[in-house]
C-alpha cells in the first residue's frame, strides 16, 4: 500500500481481482517515455512558480533522468501496487531521492498528467505514420514512373470501363494516402495542445506558468477550460479515425492487387517474400499479405467505434471509463506501423506483366472513343452515345469485334462515320488524348507525379 498515490482516506486493502481489473501498467507502460518528459517540465515549471526550490527542481530532474535511464535499459522494475506508469515512475522517483520525490505531484493530478502523456504520445506516433506514409508513396510513385506508358483496363463495377495506364492506378493511391497524411497534419493543430495545468478538473493553484511548460514540452498551445481538458478523448477519436480511413485505402489497395495477382487477371506478380504457400496444395501461392492488410482495416476500425462508444454519454469531467482509450489506441498504431511496412514492401517489389494487362483490353472498351469520333463531327454528345451504342449492339449481333465492323456497318449505324473511324481504335492514343490535368494521359501523369513528388519528398 506504500506507493499508493490515493491510500489516505482508505483502510483495507482492495479486492485482488479488482486491483487487476483496474491497473493499466501492463498496457500503460508504454507511456514511461513521455511520462518522464512531462514529470521533468513540470518539475522546472513548479520551481519557476516559487513553489518548490530550484534546488528541489533540480534534485526532482535528476531523479527522473535515473528512471528514464533505467527505463530506456530495460532495468526498470515494477513493484506491486505500480498500478499505472504514474504511480510507478513517482514510486520510483521517491525511492531514488527520497522525501523531495512527493513534491513532484504539487498541483499536478493523474488527469491531467495522463492527458498531457496521451497527446505527446499521439504526436509522436502521427510523426511516425508520416513518415510511413511517405514511404509507401515513394514505393507508389517508383511503380509509377517505370509505368506511365503500361496500359491497362480501368474498371467501375470491376467491369472493364476504360484503358488507362498501371502509373495512373498507382498515382490514385498516392493521392489518397497524401489526403490522409494532411488529415495527420490537421489533427496535429488540436493533439499538441497541452493540458497540463488543468490539475484534477479545475486548474492550478500554484501561478503554473503553463503556457511556458507548454513551450518547454513542444507544444503549440494550451487548453483553455480545465474541466474540457481533462474529460476529453477526442484527439485520440481523431487519430483512431485517421488510422481506419488509412486502414480503408490500404484495404482498397490490397484488394486490387489481390485481384490483380490471381491467375485469371495476371496484371501483377507479388514478390515471394510477401506470399505464402498452400499445406497442402503445393501450386498455390497466396497473396497473405494483402489479405491481412484487408483484415487489418476490421481493427481499425473497431479500435475508433470503441474509444468513440467508450467516450458516448460520459458526464463531465473524468471518468475511469476512460482508460480505456490506451488499448485501442496502441493497438491501432501497433497494427497501422506493421501494415504500412508490409504495404510499401509489397508495393515495392511487385512485378508488372504488361503483356496480361494489355491483353485485358477490348476494343468495345473505346466506344466512349467512338461516341466522342462523333462528337467531334458535330454530333450531340447524346447522340453520338445512342449510336455508339447501336453499333456496339450490332458487333455483338454479328458476333465480330467493335474494331473489325466494315465500314458498311458503321455507316449503316450512322452517315457521319467515315474511314477514319478505324484510327479510333489505338488505346495508346485513347489514352493520350486524356491530357487534362489529372487525365491518364502519360503527360498529364508524368505532372502528376512530379507534383506528387514535391509533397512527399
Ligand atoms: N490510468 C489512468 C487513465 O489512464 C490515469 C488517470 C487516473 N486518474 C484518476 N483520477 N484515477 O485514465
Amino acid at each position: 500500500m506504500a506507493n499508493k498515490l490515493w491510500g489516505g482516506r482508505f483502510s483495507g486493502e482492495v479486492d485482488a481481482r479488482m486491483r487487476q481489473f483496474q491497473d493499466s501498467i501492463s498496457f500503460d507502460v508504454r507511456l514511461w517515455e513521455v511520462d518522464i518528459a512531462g514529470s521533468k517540465a513540470y518539475a522546472q515549471a513548479l520551481a519557476h512558480s516559487g513553489i518548490i526550490t530550484q534546488k528541489e527542481s533540480a534534485q526532482l530532474i535528476d531523479g527522473l533522468e535515473q528512471v528514464f535511464d533505467e527505463f530506456a535499459a530495460g532495468k526498470f522494475e515494477l513493484r506491486e501496487g505500480d498500478e499505472d506508469i504514474h504511480t510507478a515512475v513517482e514510486r520510483r522517483l521517491k525511492e531514488i531521492v527520497g522525501d523531495v520525490g512527493g513534491k513532484l505531484h504539487t498541483g499536478r493530478s493523474r488527469n491531467d498528467q495522463v492527458a498531457t502523456d496521451n497527446r505527446l504520445f499521439c504526436r509522436a506516433a502521427s510523426a511516425r505514420l508520416h513518415a510511413q506514409l511517405a514511404a509507401l508513396q515513394t514505393a507508389l510513385i517508383a511503380q509509377a514512373e517505370a509505368h506511365t506508358e503500361t496500359l491497362m483496363p480501368a474498371y467501375t463495377h470491376l467491369q472493364r470501363a476504360q484503358p488507362s495506364t498501371f502509373a495512373h492506378w498507382c498515382m490514385a493511391y498516392v493521392w489518397q494516402l497524401q489526403r490522409d497524411r494532411e488529415r495527420l497534419d490537421d489533427a496535429l493543430s488540436r493533439i499538441n495542445i497541452s493540458p497540463l495545468g488543468a490539475g484534477a478538473l479545475a486548474g492550478n493553484p500554484f501561478k503554473l506558468d503553463r503556457a511556458a511548460l507548454a513551450r518547454e514540452l513542444g507544444f503549440d498551445g494550451i487548453t483553455q477550460n480545465s474541466l474540457d481538458a481533462v474529460s476529453d478523448r477526442d484527439y485520440i477519436i481523431e487519430l483512431l479515425f485517421i488510422c481506419a480511413m488509412i486502414g480503408v485505402h490500404l484495404s482498397r489497395l490490397a484488394e486490387d492487387m489481390v485481384i490483380y495477382s490471381t491467375t485469371e487477371f495476371g496484371f501483377i506478380t507479388l514478390a515471394d517474400a510477401y506470399s505464402t504457400g498452400s499445406s497442402l496444395m503445393p501450386q498455390k501461392k497466396n497473396p497473405d499479405s494483402m489479405e491481412l492488410t484487408k483484415g487489418k482495416s476490421g481493427r481499425l476500425i473497431g479500435n475508433l467505434v470503441a474509444v468513440l462508444t467508450v467516450m458516448k454519454g460520459l458526464p463531465m469531467t473524468y471518468n475511469k471509463d476512460m482508460q480505456e482509450d490506451k488499448q485501442a489506441l496502441f493497438d491501432s498504431l501497433d497494427t497501422l506501423e506493421l501494415t504500412l511496412d508490409v504495404a510499401a514492401g509489397a508495393v515495392a517489389t511487385l512485378k508488372v506483366n504488361p503483356h496480361r494487362m494489355l491483353s485485358a483490353l477490348d476494343p468495345a472498351m473505346l466506344a466512349t472513343d467512338v461516341a466522342e469520333y462523333l462528337v467531334r463531327k458535330g454530333v450531340p454528345f447524346r447522340d453520338a452515345h445512342h449510336l455508339a451504342g447501336h453499333a456496339v449492339a450490332l458487333s455483338e449481333r454479328k458476333g465480330t469485334r467493335l474494331d473489325l465492323l466494315t465500314l458498311e456497318d458503321w455507316r449503316s449505324v450512322s452517315e457521319h462515320f467515315g474511314a477514319d473511324i478505324a484510327k479510333v481504335f489505338d488505346y495508346a492514343r485513347s489514352v493520350a488524348s486524356r491530357d487534362v490535368v489529372g487525365g491518364t494521359a502519360p503527360k498529364s501523369v508524368r505532372a502528376q507525379i512530379k507534383a506528387a513528388r514535391k509533397l512527399v519528398g
